[in-house]
């Protein structure tokens, strides 16, 4: 199995080479996966930043740790979870579904009407966290197709993300920096892509009933 064995070559990227970059074709394979990940009810509570730019790299590995990544790689992903209850977001998902699958946009209403009431049932802070969430998923299918194309990447929750949305600017826009992936490819130097993966054992992980 493919996947296998990707996942067996990817590693959480702690130096990564500055002089290589990813190409424009692979960059658009990777928003392609990040664009066809699942999420809760299909509604993709999140944008995604994808900078190149160097300057705004170096104020964010102010606010990273100094983590060198942020730098380094080629790309930096950040995945940003709206922060406001809308029921926009719905209406907006409820329209793309009728326009895209032909479907009567009246039942579709109901389903969006499901959705708000459901969603209504949460607090302001589980809906931020729920939000908050999915775009873990996105990254994980990020850092599934970078091992597919042989790309590297590191996930990262090392930075603040207080920091992140004041640089950005994404208060503004009801964002909120949630996590981040620098992408890029791995420099000989760093050593940890040579160490053996540390995982629980499947007895540990899984139960079986
Ligand atoms: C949500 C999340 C946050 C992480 N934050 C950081 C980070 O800030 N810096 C870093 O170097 N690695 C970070 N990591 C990488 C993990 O330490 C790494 O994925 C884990 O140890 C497993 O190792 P592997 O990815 O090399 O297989 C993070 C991973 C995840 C999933």
């Amino acid at each position: 199995m493919r996947l296998l064995e990707n996942l067996k070559w990817r590693y959480a990227t702690k130096k990564f080479d500055p002089s290589k970059n990813i190409s424009d074709k692979d960059l658009e394979r990777l928003k392609e996966a990040i664009q066809l990940s699942v999420s809760s009810y299909g509604l993709q509570l999140y944008k995604v930043l994808v900078i190149e730019n160097k300057k705004i790299r170096k104020l964010l590995k102010k606010a990273s740790w100094n983590q060198s990544q942020i730098t380094d790689a080629s790309h930096l992903f950040i995945f940003c979870n709206y922060t406001k209850r809308s029921e926009r977001h719905i209406d907006d998902y409820i329209q793309a579904t009728a326009k895209i699958q032909g479907a009567p946009l009246d039942k579709l209403s109901v389903y969006g009407d499901f959705i708000k009431e459901s969603l209504s049932q949460k607090t302001d802070s589980e809906w931020t966290s729920w939000s908050e969430k999915q775009t873990y998923l996105a990254l994980s299918n990020l850092l599934m197709a970078c091992a597919e194309l042989k790309i590297d990447a590191c996930p990262m929750e090392g930075f603040e993300s207080d920091k992140y949305n004041e640089i950005l600017e994404l208060k503004e826009k009801g964002l909120n920096a949630a996590v981040i992936a620098p992408v890029g490819f791995r420099s000989e130097e760093d050593y940890t892509q040579f160490r053996e993966k540390v995982r629980k054992s499947k007895e540990l992980l899984f139960q079986s009933l």
